[in-house]
């Protein structure tokens, strides 16, 4: 038996062609592994109407931890015209598969490093070295929502004096979606973000929220981290507005480590932050729960590239190596690491994005040249 059984889903759009990279990769390197691949994405929820078959829940239960591709996804309306005509008038409601996978496997921690590494053409500035944790569960991503508004919900609302102003609004005419924080979930991201800062010794953590405007919310997740910063005296807390910290990022990005931040703020300085060393196709991360974690590239599907192999696949061989570093293979993940960062020097092997003309799975085999050298 191999020692680990890891979960496969590709997904849609260009997720097959990065993890037919990964897979090269990790066959290279030699890891005694058992892959099983998972049904996920545009396919089934056009044909079963979920994207999300239980099986494939059911699959990752019994796997170690799970690498995943990417996913397409559409708003409501556009969804269900995708469906098949049987299923159209059932009242399925598209919901993102990852999302999903994120709330069901209760993977509360995302991790999302943001490095420059030499040589990359597309860094923003050489010395950005940053990773976010971004809270994965809960916050604008609860899918509380309602449209239209339900009468009993907007009478319970009522009982806040501002929603006076929208009291004569026809319930047709309203839409809510609830930013629900919970403090465990506060302290978990919050603590997750100081235990990374303490054991890599960084020297600070940011959190992003917007207190002076949502003030419970934010307001929570600041005082908690107030709290737990007390156990961290060597690490310094810093408080950012979310908008502020974009302005930031630009300006000074090369002056933060750690930054930890709610579902949605977390989402939006992710993509930020990645632009800064090279855009979606160096965007890697982590979905980290208690005993199970999912690994994927954070960027989309880009149907229009699926199955060219032509889009970059470091940000799926760095989630590769966020993985094996989890399973506990520190040093196979530090050889891939330092693999990349040489393709990344040297320059020579390179996609589109780098202005370069060779294949996804060139620079994959790129990357293994120097694995095995
Ligand atoms: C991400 C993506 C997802 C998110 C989408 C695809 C649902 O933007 O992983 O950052 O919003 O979390
Ligand atoms: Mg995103």
């Amino acid at each position: 038996m191999a020692k680990y059984r890891i979960a496969c889903l590709p997904g849609d759009g260009i997720g097959k062609d990065v993890m037919d990279a990964a897979m090269l990769v990790l066959e290279a390197v030699n890891l005694d592994a058992e892959y099983i691949n998972g049904d996920v994405g545009w396919e089934f929820w056009k044909q079963e109407g979920n994207p999300l078959p239980d099986r494939t829940i059911e699959l990752l239960k019994s796997t170690d931890c799970c690498l995943f591709g990417a996913i397409t996804s559409k708003p409501k309306e556009e969804a269900v015209k995708e469906l098949s005509p049987l299923l159209r008038d059932k009242g399925l409601i598209y919901y993102s598969p990852i999302v999903r996978l994120r709330q069901t496997l209760k993977l509360r921690t995302n991790m999302r490093p943001c490095k420059a590494y030499p040589g990359n053409p597309l860094n923003y500035r050489d010395d950005v070295d940053l990773i976010i944790f971004r809270e994965n569960t809960e916050g604008l991503y609860s899918g509380v929502e309602f449209h239209p508004l339900p009468v009993e919900v907007k009478d319970a609302l009522l009982m806040h004096p501002k929603m006076k102003s929208f009291l004569d609004v026809d319930l047709n005419d309203m839409a809510l979606s609830c930013r629900i924080f919970t403090r465990q979930a506060c302290q978990s991201i919050l603590r997750a973000a100081f235990e990374y800062a303490k054991k890599y010794k960084k020297p600070s953590v940011t959190v992003v929220e917007k207190p002076n405007v949502i003030r419970e919310t934010s307001g929570l997740m600041i005082r908690e981290a107030r709290e737990l910063a007390k156990e961290y005296p060597e690490i310094e807390l810093w408080e950012a507005n979310v908008d502020a910290m974009c302005m930031w990022l630009l300006k000074n990005p090369q002056n933060y480590s750690v930054l930890a931040a709610s579902n949605m703020f977390g989402d939006i300085i992710s993509d930020l932050s990645a632009q800064l060393v090279g855009g979606l196709g160096f965007a890697c991360s982590a979905n980290i729960g208690d005993g199970y974690a999912l690994f994927e590239p954070t960027h989309g599907s880009a149907p229009k590239y699926a199955g060219q192999y032509k889009v970059n696949p470091i940000a799926m061989l760095l989630s590769v190596k966020l993985m094996l570093e989890y399973i506990g293979e520190g040093k196979v993940a530090s050889r891939l690491e330092n693999s990349i960062a040489s393709v990344l020097r040297e320059g020579k092997v390179k996609t589109y994005d780098l202005g370069g003309k060779n294949t996804t799975l060139e620079v994959a085999e790129e990357v293994i040249r120097k694995v095995k050298d």
